[in-house]
């Protein structure tokens, strides 16, 4: 079995499924995420970009880094603003169509993947390799992150965000307290016939399905940290950094989630320097 839980016979049939559907959304894929695009988050993730940036010992004067799953170029203007080279790699062809329109004429190229590896992208070929929000796509997660430890050149960095901390999937009450206080009642869902749709496929059907329609990863069989962190020290990686947060999302009560940032978390970034 693999980090979703399919046997790995089924991983075409998963990636197909998912090249679909992120093609589908991809020119409302922003709208869709307001727990990315949103001040708060974006903020954060500027300062953990910088923050690993400054860490970085390759030497390069004008560093190349990776943006995987790029989707939309949320990492991609990141890493740009921060005087990266990109390449911007997606396995949907109009994610990438979206990304050459946006960066064209900057330091940016696009990179079709197979989403089975990152087999085309040569060892040591970047000074950075970063992804967001993309591991619980990706039915080999620790294949994934093995592959960006070997494209990372001795003193770069692998950065890994927004993924589900551990406190997330260990029911913390202090977080389902937040929830409960958090969120605002927000009518218009029940507008969204996808909605019902979701919830009898996951009653009757499938428990794991998911109502954007892509894989994710479930409770009962999610992303193990501690062994992302130990496959890349296994590719002679050092933790820089391993931090929780709490994410925004903009149904929630501005004033609670500042009372709970502190006190509860349902994410993680890691970042990894590779011995130089
Ligand atoms: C939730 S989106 C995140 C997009 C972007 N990183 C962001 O910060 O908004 C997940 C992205 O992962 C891509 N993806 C899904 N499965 C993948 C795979 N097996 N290999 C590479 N990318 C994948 C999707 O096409 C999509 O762009």
């Amino acid at each position: 079995m693999n980090g979703a839980g399919m046997p790995y016979s089924d991983d075409q049939r998963q990636i197909e499924r998912n090249v679909r559907i992120h093609d589908r959304v991809a020119a409302d894929y922003e709208k869709m995420h307001d727990e990315i695009f949103n001040p708060v988050e974006q903020d954060r993730l500027r300062r953990a970009l910088a923050r690993a940036k400054e860490a970085l010992r390759t030497g390069a004067e004008r560093p190349r880094a990776l943006d995987f799953g790029c989707g939309s170029g949320n990492l991609t203007r990141h890493l740009l603003a921060l005087g990266f080279e990109v390449v911007a790699a997606d396995i949907s062809p109009a994610f990438l169509a979206l990304i050459e329109r946006r960066h064209a004429g900057q330091p940016v190229e696009t990179h079709l993947m197979d989403g089975r590896s990152l087999a085309s992208l040569a060892d040591s070929a970047f000074d950075f390799a970063a992804t967001y929000s993309v591991m619980h796509h990706v039915p080999d997660y620790l294949g994934a992150a093995t592959e960006m430890g070997r494209i990372v050149r001795p003193g770069g960095i692998v950065y890994i965000d927004h993924e589900h901390s551990p406190s997330y999937w260990g029911a913390d009450p202090a977080y389902r307290d937040f929830l409960r206080r958090a969120s605002r009642f927000d009518w218009r869902k029940f507008l969204v016939p996808h909605n019902y749709y979701g919830k009898f496929r996951r009653m009757f059907v499938d428990p794991h399905y998911s109502n954007e329609g892509d894989i994710h990863v479930w409770p009962d069989d999610h992303i193990e940290w501690d062994e992302i962190e130990g496959v890349l020290r296994g590719e002679g990686f050092d933790t820089l950094f391993a931090e929780d947060y709490l994410v925004f999302r903009g149904r929630y009560r501005p004033e609670v989630y500042e009372e709970y940032r502190t006190r509860c978390t349902d994410m993680r970034v890691l970042a990894m320097r590779k011995a130089g």
